[in-house]
Order: structure tokens, then sequence, then C-alpha cells
């Protein structure tokens, strides 16, 4: 799907007959996207993706498991979180974002106040947004924003709840390379506050 310079793209309007619509931001090949999609025939997603090698394995998924509930925008994240209409998404997947690890590049990591605003306001009362890196940096960096961001609260109620793949978390192709190489993954779960 196109996103235009300027437009607001209300969701409910691109899936009339789904009963939420969820977003994956950067899908990478799309296995946890189509996972999602096949296990929840009653939700709408939409996901991004610059790389076409990733179109095209996520293309190959909806084909081949015949998903109606899947849309791709072939564009920026950045441009589809900015034209998603007020409280109009019910999650938000962020997973394994590139970890920009140089200093003079941290400006362009994904989670940062600006985005984090972005993201809450797209989000609807009581929405999640979840997020992985196997980066201990960028963790540290993203969950200092996030949690003194006003309108999130972290979900994590003891250790396992951030070092251990839910079971409603399907794994990445990314998340399966960071373990192989011997890093350890964390799966950050977040509630958009209600608004006053
Ligand atoms: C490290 S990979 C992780 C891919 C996938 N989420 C996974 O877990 O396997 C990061 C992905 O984000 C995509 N990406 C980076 N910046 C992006 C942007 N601004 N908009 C959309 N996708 C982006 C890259 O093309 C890449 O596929």
């Amino acid at each position: 799907m196109a996103v235009a310079e300027g437009a607001v793209i209300d969701p409910a309007a691109v899936f009339p007959d789904k009963r939420e619509v969820w977003i994956e931001l950067g899908f990478g090949g799309g296995e946890h996207l189509a996972a999602q999609a096949e296990a929840h025939p009653d939700v709408g997603i939409i996901g991004t993706e610059l790389f076409l090698n990733g179109i095209g394995s996520l293309l190959r998924h909806v084909r081949d498991r015949q998903l109606d509930n899947v849309r791709i925008a072939d564009t920026d994240s950045f441009k589809l979180v900015s034209a998603l209409a007020p409280a109009s998404v019910a999650r938000v997947f962020l997973l394994f974002p590139d970890p920009w690890p140089k200093v003079r590049h941290h400006r362009r990591r994904f989670v940062r106040t600006e985005t984090l605003d972005l993201l809450a306001r797209l989000l609807k009362d009581g929405g999640e947004f979840r997020f992985a890196t196997d980066h201990t940096e960028y963790c540290t960096w993203a969950l200092a924003r996030i949690v003194r961001h006003p309108d999130f609260v972290w979900n994590a109620e003891g250790p396992a709840d951030w070092r251990e793949r839910p079971a409603d978390w399907p794994e990445t192709r990314y998340e399966q390379r960071a373990r192989a190489a011997g890093r350890k993954p964390v799966f950050l779960s977040f509630s958009r506050r209600p608004r006053g």
C-alpha cells in the first residue's frame, strides 16, 4: 500500500471487516508477521520494510498461507507511523530494529522520544508496543526512554517476562541468527496508558 506525503491513513478503512489493526515495523523476512496474521485471521496487519528480498519473502508467506489480512507498505516506518490516524492501532511490533551502535548514528535509532510520541498517538488506549533486541546498549537506551515516557507502562513483573519470548510471539530469522551467535535477546512489552 502507498503512503502519500501528508496522508492520514485510517486502518479501519484499510481493513473494514477486521476487529482491529496491528502494525509491524521493519518486518525483515516477514515470518513473525505472517505467523501472527495466520493465527489471528480477524485482525488486519500492516507491515513496513525497505528491503526488497524481505518484501518478496513476506509475499511468498502470504501466497502460501492464503492470507487476506496483510498489507505491505514498502516505505520508511517513520512515514507510516506519522500517517496513521490517532488511536487507530491496537498493537505495534518492532523486532530487532537496526541498533545503529556508533554514537554519531544514535539519532537514527527508531526508539527515541519523537517516535515514541508518534506510537503513543496512533495506539489505542491499552494498546501494546512489543520491542525485541539483542543489543544490550540499545536495550538500555530504549528502556530509559520508554519508561520515562508518560504514555507507556512496562508490562514486566519479573525477569522471565523479558528474558523469555512469550508463546504468542513467533521467532524471527534475526532472532535465530542472534542466538546462533551467542547473543541473548530481550522481549519487552509496554501498554499505552488510557488517555485522561
Ligand atoms: C535487523 S533487521 C530485523 C528484521 C526482522 N524484524 C527480524 O526480526 O528478523 C531490521 C530490518 O528493519 C528494516 N528497516 C530498517 N530501517 C527501516 C525503516 N526506516 N523503515 C522500514 N524498515 C526498515 C531493514 O530493512 C531490516 O530488514
